[in-house]
């Protein structure tokens, strides 16, 4: 038999990456084996944040599960399309009055899949600490799924790299999106957990973080507000697959993808 494998996409930036990741998303589960596909889609549509449009084009491409992060509200409709749509989450850690939900059980033909939603808080919002909320939902939920997976969407690489390690052998995979940059770091930790930094994005790869770097440079040198704009230049697909023991459920894999 085959072990349980979820390819995983950081954050998709733009429509343009949207249709990229649309476009190769099935050739790639089908490629890696992947049982599931979980993608980061907090900046799919135009500007940042998300859209209905970008949203269901990743979920026709072959996403089943559609994690976001700190841009997750910047549009008005995003709360509407949270309650709408289950499959898309946004992090667990916002305070309970918020709409949509933080975590969600993928339940694929080989195996049910926890997918956890989680924001840092070093340099950050000042959310409810994502350590005590992986927990309890990890907790909450034992015996409703077999393998489990966090997209920890935070700024700091010293607070992924201690969620990891607090989560080491109770979660199965704790991966890092948010910071834009594939990170070299990917590692199974002592007690099974599959680890990396930042997966890395979906985006113009000739760009500063997917946007066009004349913004950013504006915005260091000038300190004034700017306008974002995401840059046309051609995109490419970063992520990781992760392997997971269908005999106890802990990670024994994990690589790197670029597109
Ligand atoms: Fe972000
Ligand atoms: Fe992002």
């Amino acid at each position: 038999m085959k072990n349980f494998k979820v390819i995983f996409l950081g954050d998709v930036v733009g429509p343009a990456a949207v249709e990229y990741v649309a476009k190769n998303l099935w050739r790639l589960r089908k490629e890696y084996e992947a049982d599931a596909a979980v993608v980061n889609g907090e900046n799919c549509a135009q500007g940042n944040g998300i859209d209905r449009d970008g949203i269901e084009r990743l979920i026709s491409g072959g996403a089943d599960i559609i994690t976001t992060g700190n841009h997750v509200f910047k549009r008005f409709e995003a709360e509407r399309l949270l309650e709408d749509e289950r499959r898309v989450l946004r992090p667990a850690n916002f305070p309970s009055c918020v709409a949509g939900a933080g975590f969600s059980i993928f339940d694929s033909e080989r195996g049910r899949l926890l997918v956890i939603n989680l924001l840092g808080i070093v340099g950050m919002e000042p959310l409810e600490d994502p350590f005590g909320r992986a927990d309890k939902i990890l907790k909450e939920n034992e015996g409703k799924y077999d393998y489990s997976l966090i997209d920890f969407h935070a700024e700091a690489t010293s607070e992924k790299a201690a969620l990891a390690f607090y989560l080491d052998g109770k979660a199965g995979a704790v991966l890092g999106t948010h910071t834009h940059v594939q990170t070299a770091d990917e590692q199974i930790l002592p007690h099974g957990t599959a680890f990396i930094t930042d997966v890395g994005m979906c985006g113009p790869q000739l760009s500063v973080l997917g946007v066009e770097p004349e913004c950013i440079i504006k915005k260091l040198t000038h300190h004034t507000p700017v306008k974002f704009v995401i840059s046309s230049n051609p995109v490419k697909i970063h992520g990781v697959v992760v392997e997971f023991d269908e005999n106890n459920s802990k990670a024994v894999k994990i690589e790197r993808i670029t597109v």
